[in-house]
Order: C-alpha cells, then structure tokens, then sequence
C-alpha cells in the first residue's frame, strides 16, 4: 500500500490573524494566504494547518466559534476560502482546518438557545450543573484563573468553561453533539479540505461523576491538577474512531470515492504525557491519524533530552501509527525565543540544529509561521497585550500567547510587509533585519537553510519512510541512521547541540548531503568524525557492495 500523503508532508501552521493581511485592516486574512501561496511553494512545505477563521467574537481568537461552516468577515469569506483552496490545490499544497469541537462561543445560536431554558432542545447540547452557589468541583478555567464553573442565572444552574466564561463547553455525551459535528466535518471535506486538525480533543468527555482532579506539582500547562477527570476519559477513544470513520468515508477529492487516509486527523492532545497522546491513535491505529505530542515543547537544550524524549515516543506508538515531531506553535513561546544563547550567532546556529533535527527524524514534521525566519519573542507592552491569558497574567512575561502570534515580517518596507502599519500586534522590534525577503537567496540564512531541508526530505526517501537507528557519538551530539531497506538508501544524521567540538562514528563511507560546515558531495572517510560546534552534517552512506553474482557454472 503506497503511505499515506500525511506521513511524507511537511506541515505548516498558519495563524491567520498575523500571517498577511490583504486589506489593511490590521488582521490577516485568507485572501492574504492566497498571495502567499507561491512563497509557500517555493519553501517547499506539503500542507497547511490554518488557525480558526470560523465566525467568532473573538475572545480567544478565534477559538471561540460561533459558526462552524463560515468564514468571519474579518478573515474573507467562503468564496475566499474556496479560491485559497484552489491555489493551494494547484500548488499541489494540501490544507487541514482547526476544527474547535470541544466548546463554542457563548455567542453561538446553539448555547444562546442552551442557555435559554432548561426545556430549550439545545440545553442539553452544553455541560450544567445545579447552582447551588459554589462550584461542584476544583475544575479550573485556565484562562481565567479560576473555577471552570460559570453561573448561568436564566436556568439556575453553572455551566462549564476550561478556557474562559466565554467558551462553553459541549456534552459528547450527546449523540445530537456528535451527528452536528460529523455533519460539520462532512460539509468541509465537501469543500475539498484534506483534514482537521482537533482542539483539545481529549477534553471532550468529562468525569459524569463530576469529581475533583488530584493535586499536581505541574504548573505548566497543568495548573497544579492532574487531570483525571476533565479530560483523558476512555469514551473518547469512540468518538476518534467515528470521527476516522466519517474522514475515510468522506467524498473523494474530484469525483471519485475516497481512498483510505485521504483525510487525515490530527489531534491536540491537550497538555497530555506522551503515553496518553499516543493511546489516541487507537489501539489498532482506527483513530486519530497523528496525536500531536507536545514533549520536545518542554525539553532543554540537549541531545541527550530529545533522544530520550524521541526515544520514548517512538516506543509508545502502536503498530501501524505514525510519529510527529513539533517545536513551536501559538500557544507556546517559539523555540528559538526558548533555546537562545548569549550571542545572536549561536542562537541562530542552535536554531538550525533544530530545524535539522525535526526535518530528519522519523515522523511528520510540524512548523510553525515565521519559525523558517527565526522569528522570535520579546515582551509585549501592557497596552498592547490581546490574548486573554496575557491579560490576566500580566506582568509576568511569556505566559501570555500574543509574543510568540505577532505579525509575519515579510520585508522591511514598513509595517513589515504585512500590510499595515498598524497590524493588531506589534511587530517584532527585529522585523528590519530578520524578515523573509532579506534571507531569500541568501544562501547561510535560516530561510534557505529551511528550504534545503525541506527538498532534502523531499528528495529522499529514506528521510520520510526511513527506519531510525540512534548510533554512538559524543555527549552533545544526536546521532541516527536513517534506512530505506527497499532502495538501499541509508543517510547519517549528526547534529551538535554543543558550542564546541564533538564528534560521531560513521558507518561507511559517506558523501554529504547537506551541512551547515561542509559542501555538498564532499566525501567523507568511515570511523571518528570529527564535528564542529554546532555542526549539522547529514551524510549519504555508501551503499554496502553487492555480492558478486556467481561465476555461471557451466
Ligand atoms: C488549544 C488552542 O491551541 C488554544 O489556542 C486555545 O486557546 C484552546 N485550545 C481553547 O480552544
Ligand atoms: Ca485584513
């Protein structure tokens, strides 16, 4: 069976608010991807995942959505959607949306209506309880701080919110909940979209007992509970595999039925071990196509912690599933913001290493906007804060989320090139240095370092189907094979996380294939190599000789 398209892309998150705006308002919109479809193109990357553009009032940006099958008229509106798809289409660029199922928008019709009356048909499409003037549980809203539980004085009861008051949460319980948003779904792949990827999907089933969550000495993303009850029930598990059942089901693109995995979906295994992240591809991997692990978002800066990281992650995927790999997205501080050095030259070196690292690993590889421009983080002024958790943690820095969303800094005409000069974020204060167009072409920056990668992986497939063997080298370094038995194809990874030398064993003699100290084609002699500080060498080993066949005998 040939694999899967999803298991060779290279993935790119776009948060549309910051990505290009089209029309000068200030926000980023679908039209503004449009124009940016080439540039994707040429970067080389396979799929998009594009942040929620669905009518919201946004008070969590979009992910609070007060209708699933339109396109807020901030962001354009589904005829634009539609010419973004067919761009990407003929690019031969697929697009995953973000599907935000677990709650709506206190603004969406459905809760407006929920919240009406006990008696109203959609009230029991929402999570209550009785208010009896003190939340039932220490379920916590991790936006605001507070009890998760919201008063609703219309029905005398709470509702639950685990963001903010203003996104409530739904009961899966519910199979009325669920043929919604099967239905939803159907109507997007209708479009012609290729998958979703799905908010907090193991939120979706809560404890039907309603019972408080243990301590935790985790504060971040856990917020000192562990979550045995909110989140992580078994049921879940019956819900991804009727979600995998309506994606391999769903109409095939153009007119012919759809083949098996044509839809992918991703979920977003919400502040969850690896263990737990890994249980959602299903037992028979019949569930969700790729969980998102967040691991390598927590580790330090060394080898030795992404090997035992990836290590573990591999260890834990059931036959049949498939690994990804992410460092950066928009709730998180972006990775080169959390692996600075001292000096800007090693923080862009580190950068690279990172970026070989997640291009040549087993898995898909997810990034994230502006990270192929090293775009970075810095503190927000208090006035220009806009994510809601920013707001409330402030003044302590880099809890909030609006540091690692600001604009994309295309070129150094002013407003960046994103299209105003009053965009909803400020801009990164680096945006007249560090922007795409003044890295394009030159060929030592992180863009074209990114782009080399990325056609590297493209171009071979030991690098995207490829086995994944860890092989010894010094302390700092991360060492693997990467092996395509079928094509003979075995390719050395080393990569130096250290700002001094290391070195790696070789197999076999190598040619190189792409380094950040070494020329192409240059040949390389088996046994101790010798590796500059963070060096990155990725090496083609000279295929094993073929047995002589036999003399014929006579
Ligand atoms: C996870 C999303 O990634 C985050 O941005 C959002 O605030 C929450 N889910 C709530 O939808
Ligand atoms: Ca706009």
């Amino acid at each position: 069976m040939p694999r899967p398209w999803w298991e060779d892309a290279v993935f790119y998150q776009i948060y549309p608010r910051s990505f290009r705006d089209s029309n000068g308002d200030g926000i980023g919109d679908l039209a503004g991807i449009t124009e940016k479809l080439d540039y994707l193109a040429w970067l080389g990357v396979d799929a998009l995942w594009i942040s929620p553009f669905f009518p919201s009032p946004m008070k969590d940006f979009g992910y609070d959505v007060a209708d699933y099958r339109g396109v807020d008229p901030m962001f354009g509106s589904l005829d634009d959607f539609e010419r973004l798809a067919a761009g990407a289409k003929a690019r031969g660029i697929r697009i995953v949306l973000d599907l935000v199922a677990n709650h709506s928008s206190d603004q969406h019709p459905w809760f407006v209506e929920a919240r009406s009356s006990r008696l109203s048909p959609k009230h029991s499409w929402y999570l209550w309880t009785q208010d009896t003037g003190k939340p039932p549980n220490n379920w916590k809203a991790i936006f605001e701080l507070g009890s998760a539980w919201f008063p609703n004085p219309a029905t005398g009861e709470r509702y639950l919110g685990t963001f903010t008051r203003w996104q409530p949460e739904f009961d899966w319980r519910n199979p009325e909940v669920r043929r919604a948003f099967y239905d939803i779904m159907r109507f997007w792949y209708g479009l012609g979209v290729d998958g979703f990827r799905l908010d907090v999907a193991t939120a979706y089933l809560k404890d039907a007992r309603l019972r408080s969550n243990p301590f935790s000495w985790r504060a971040n993303p856990d917020f000192f509970q562990k979550h045995l009850y909110d989140r992580n029930q078994p049921g879940v598990h019956e819900i991804f595999a009727e979600m995998r059942k309506v994606a391999d089901e769903a109409p095939g693109v153009g007119r012919r039925p759809s083949l098996p995995g044509e839809r992918v979906l991703i979920g977003e295994t919400h502040g969850q071990d690896a263990e737990l992240a890994a249980s959602c591809h299903g037992k028979r991997a019949d569930e969700l196509h790729m969980a998102f692990n967040f691991d390598f978002l927590n580790q330090r800066w060394k080898a030795k912690a992404f090997k035992t990281s990836a290590e573990r992650w591999y260890s834990l995927m059931p036959i049949g599933a498939w690994p990804n790999f992410t460092l950066s997205n928009h709730d998180r501080p972006r990775h080169i913001w959390r692996y600075r050095a001292r000096d800007p030259e090693t923080t862009e070196s580190r950068a690279k290493v990172a970026a070989a690292m997640l291009l040549t690993l087993r898995g898909t590889p997810f990034l994230y906007y502006g990270e192929e421009i090293g775009m970075g983080c810095f503190r927000l002024p208090r006035k220009a804060l806009r994510d809601p958790l920013g707001v409330k943690t402030w003044p302590l820095g880099y809890l909030g989320r609006d540091s690692e969303r600001t604009p994309m800094q295309w070129d150094s005409t002013p407003g960046a090139g994103f299209g105003s000069e009053e965009p909803w974020l400020p801009l990164n204060p680096d945006w007249r240095e560090r922007s795409a167009s003044a890295q394009r072409g030159r060929s030592s920056s992180l863009l074209e370092w990114y782009r080399a990668l990325i056609a590297l992986r493209r171009a071979v497939p030991a690098l995207r189907g490829g086995s994944l063997r860890w092989t010894p080298a010094s302390r700092d370094v991360l060492a693997f094979e990467r092996a395509d038995e079928a094509a003979g194809e075995r390719v050395a990874v080393f990569l130096n996380f250290a700002s001094r030398a290391g070195h790696a064993a070789l197999a076999e003699e190598a040619a190189v294939l792409l380094g950040s100290a070494r020329k192409e084609g240059r040949a390389l002699a088996a046994g101790d190599c010798a590796l500059g500080p963070n060096e990155v060498l990725i090496a083609r080993l000279k295929p094993p000789l073929k047995p002589r066949p036999e003399p014929r005998q006579l």
